[in-house]
């Protein structure tokens, strides 16, 4: 198992909302986490990855416990995500939001992303063709596209070495053509043997794409399995038009 989450819960003052969560992430295949608004998804993210401290419970990647570590110590472990809230910097380049994720380690960063690098930029030239974003690497950020925005959100989390990438709501607000790239690209991740945690509120994305899905609401695992069981499921039904 990759990544085992263990009766996590967690409290905001008097708001449980994550009421002890259980369950598993296995390799090389795509698990959706889905669930209405305020389910407690995107809280599970930010507990896993080290950003919030969960009150009990613990989580174990690749068999080492992480619960206590610090986010850039388990980013070093081997998880990379994207955030819900796209965080980028207008007035940088893709060239170096791609070179600032590369290493982090490396205290020579700033000067390096200002000092253009020639094998870099063949390498990113074929990163962007290959993630669906059809402008330069010296493109700014303040001059892409929401969506073209999203998909080097993602290029970035996927340039980070990893072994577990992490998505919160990856199709939110794109039109559906950015919608159908990033599926295809999902979907190819995956058979080049990605193993993807994946965060939506649509459950038609997570059908056609997810291997295993597990549904959060407030704050609970009601139900997880095959998407074709787990969607067609009354419980499910009922959180989402309960919202
Ligand atoms: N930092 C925080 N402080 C207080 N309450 C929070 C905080 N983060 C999330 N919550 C609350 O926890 C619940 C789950 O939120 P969240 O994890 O963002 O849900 P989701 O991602 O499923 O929409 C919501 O009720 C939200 O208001
Ligand atoms: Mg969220």
């Amino acid at each position: 198992m990759l990544l085992e989450v263990k009766n996590i819960k967690k409290s905001f003052g008097g708001v449980k909302a994550i009421k002890g969560s259980t369950f598993n992430i296995e390799e090389k295949r795509i698990t959706a986490l889905i669930g209405p608004n305020g389910a407690g998804k995107t809280t599970l993210f930010n507990i896993i990855t080290g950003l919030l401290k969960a009150d009990e419970g613990e989580i174990q990647f690749r068999g080492e416990t992480i619960t206590q570590l610090k986010p850039h110590d388990i980013a070093n472990f081997g998880i990379s995500r994207t955030f819900q809230q796209v965080r980028l910097f207008r007035y940088l380049s893709v060239y170096d939001h791609l070179r600032m994720v590369e290493n982090n380690e490396d205290t020579k960063i700033i000067k390096n992303i200002f000092k253009k690098d020639k094998r870099k930029v063949d390498i990113y030239e074929k990163i962007l063709k290959d993630i669906g974003i059809d402008r330069g690497i010296d493109t700014l950020v303040s001059e892409l596209s929401y969506g073209q925005r999203k998909l080097l959100n993602i290029a970035m989390a996927l340039r980070k070495p990893h072994h577990l990438l992490m998505l919160d709501e990856p199709v939110a607000g794109v039109n559906t053509v950015v919608q159908e790239k990033i599926e295809e690209l999902l979907q190819s991740l995956k058979e080049k043997g990605e193993t993807i945690l994946l965060i939506d509120h649509d459950m038609g994305f997570v059908r056609t794409l997810a291997d295993h899905v597990i549904v959060l609401d407030a704050g609970v695992v009601i139900t997880q399995g095959k998407p074709e069981e787990v969607l067609n499921d009354p419980k499910v039904l009922e959180a989402y038009l309960g919202e």
